[in-house]
């Protein structure tokens, strides 16, 4: 399982080039971190990297990669609906029955220190356990490729400070 860029390069109507030139294989088992300014081209790259964005140049080659989880960069779940809902539902949708769903859809949330929440509704989750949530059940999909949008955009990380 890997995925190849090769002379990527993306820019949409009416915007500069956003990047080009980008030559990267991302190995298995392998984190990458993508920086930059808002509007850089960051969620655009994964959109690419997903497939559901054509890009303006270069290629993507996913070899094995069948199954892409995806965590948005604002949350969104169904508000009337538990927290352990949320991360148990694709594993019901692959089949699993709900009796071994639910213990596994915790152990996700633990991961993520959220086992504390799963039964509260996802309205009222803060803005940091929603997010958290999200990746809990990215991670219990276990998709053979895991794009996440800026994770950490709720997670209570102090502002700069802008005098
Ligand atoms: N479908 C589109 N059509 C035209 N322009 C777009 C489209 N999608 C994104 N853009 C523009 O492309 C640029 C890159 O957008 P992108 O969402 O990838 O930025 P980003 O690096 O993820 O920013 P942020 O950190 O704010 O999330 C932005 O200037 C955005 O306005
Ligand atoms: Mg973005």
């Amino acid at each position: 399982m890997r995925v190849e860029l090769k002379g990527l390069a993306h820019r949409f109507p009416g915007t500069d080039v956003l990047f080009e030139n980008l030559d990267y294989t991302i190995e298995p088992g392998v984190t990458v971190a993508v920086c930059g300014p808002s509007g850089c081209g960051k969620s655009t790259l994964l959109l690419i990297l997903a497939g559901w964005e054509k890009p303006y140049r270069g290629t993507v080659v996913r070899d094995g990669v069948k199954r892409i989880g995806w965590v948005f960069q604002n949350p969104y779940g169904v508000a009337e609906r538990t927290a352990l809902d949320h991360v148990a539902f694709p594993l019901l949708a692959k089949g699993m029955r709900r009796r071994e769903a639910e213990p596994e859809a915790l152990r996700a949330m633990d991961l993520f220190d959220l086992s504390y929440a799963a039964d509260r509704r996802f309205s009222d989750l803060s803005g940091g356990e929603a997010q958290r949530l999200m990746l809990a059940r990215a991670v219990c999909s276990r998709p053979d490729m895991l794009l996440v949008d800026e994770p950490t955009a709720q997670l209570g990380i102090p502002e700069p400070h802008i005098p």
